[in-house]
């Protein structure tokens, strides 16, 4: 009984971790154990013998347990002080720099546009990016064969064999989002729908994936009036200016009657663009008169209702906000760029807090 105690009390003092000493269990106070067989031979002792022996065991197996008890005990204390030396962490360090992170110029720029537009009224809208030639074109009154089709490049999803559904395209402009926006919300109605649009086109200025924001008001007197009114008051704010010459000029959309492009002062002083002064132009939207067919296709009566419309490149206008000369850029992921044009990420643009700062 010695030879058992010193054996299995040496095995569970060298024991380097949890299995071990699980093994070590088994093989002495198991069921099968050592101590176990022990036990079943007591049967054949005397009553004397069995006296001396009955308890000796009991006791030898107690010694066992507590034993091992009290290493699996120590063995966690070891695990949980090395976790602990390894995990360590000094939280008395200081906080990581605030600009680890930055807003992509074009969220910031979305952002400025949005609480613009807030001010005056207006509601944001979406819609989908893949969306059916019908809301894309046709509701606009863009027919199958309009030469505007073509000049879009527009990338159409595949279509299998068979399949009768009407076509899809990826949206080449935020336009149909008024089409879905009459639809669900009818009129009266001010709303802008800033989102991503895609055209098959790449270069210095075109990128085939590019943001937008359309604008539409609809109501019983609407005029142009309330559209220059409206793009001025923008301009004004959007480019923190006092004062800015906007030229209206004639130009022709399918989806609106009167229609003008809209140019805005500026001038270039060694390659940096001044908005507000000097004696360039500057393309920044396409904007006219909701067309009467456009209103219809919404379910909206252009004999009650009339409105305009306008659509804006927001990566243009971010570009020119803050002279950033390459629109693939916008793209590129480069870290290095994202710091030195992007915003820190808790200045919300506000009007009266500043929209850039
Ligand atoms: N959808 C036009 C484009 O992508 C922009 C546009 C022009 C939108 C005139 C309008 C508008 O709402 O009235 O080129």
């Amino acid at each position: 009984m010695d030879d058992l105690k010193q054996k299995y009390l040496g095995q569970i003092a060298d024991a380097g971790d949890e299995a071990v000493l699980e093994a070590i269990r088994l093989s002495a106070v198991g069921k099968k154990g050592e101590v176990a067989l022990k036990m079943r031979e007591l049967g054949k002792m005397t009553p004397e013998e069995r006296q001396v022996a009955g308890p000796a065991l009991n006791a030898l197996k107690d010694e066992i347990n507590s034993a091992l008890a009290a290493k699996k005990a120590a063995l966690a204390d070891t695990a949980l002080d090395a976790r602990l030396r390894e995990e360590w962490l000094d939280v008395t360090l200081p906080a990581r720099s605030r600009r680890q992170g930055t807003i992509h110029p074009i969220s910031q720029v979305t952002e400025e546009v949005t609480a613009i537009f807030a001010e005056m009224g207006f509601s944001v809208a979406e819609g989908p990016r893949i969306d059916t030639d019908w809301y894309n074109f046709d509701a606009l009154n863009i027919p199958g064969h309009h030469p505007a089709r073509a000049e879009m490049d527009t990338f159409y999803m595949h279509r299998a064999e068979g399949d009768n559904r009407p076509p899809h395209v990826l949206r080449t402009h935020t336009s149909p989002v008024q089409i879905r926006s009459m639809e669900t919300m009818g009129a009266p109605m001010r709303i802008i729908c800033p989102g991503g649009v895609y055209r098959a086109d790449y270069d210095q200025t075109h990128t085939p994936m590019f943001h937008q924001v359309e604008g539409l008001a609809i109501d019983q007197d609407i005029s142009m009036a309330n559209l220059k009114w409206v793009l001025e008051e923008f301009v004004k704010a959007f480019f923190e200016v006092d004062g800015v010459d906007l030229r209206f000029r004639a130009s022709h959309f399918p989806f609106t009657e009167p229609s003008a492009e809209v140019d805005i002062r500026c001038s270039w002083e060694g390659g940096k663009l001044n908005v507000g002064e000097g004696d360039d132009w500057l393309e920044i939207l396409g904007s006219g008169m909701v067309h009467p067919k456009v209103l219809k296709a919404g379910g909206i009566d252009p004999e009650s209702w009339q409105g305009f419309a306008f659509g804006m490149g927001i990566d243009r206008i971010a570009m020119l906000k803050y002279g950033i000369p390459d629109l693939r850029a916008f793209f590129d992921s480069d870290l290095r760029w994202l710091r030195h044009y992007g915003f820190a990420s808790l200045d919300q643009p506000t009007l009266h807090g500043g929209l850039s700062r």
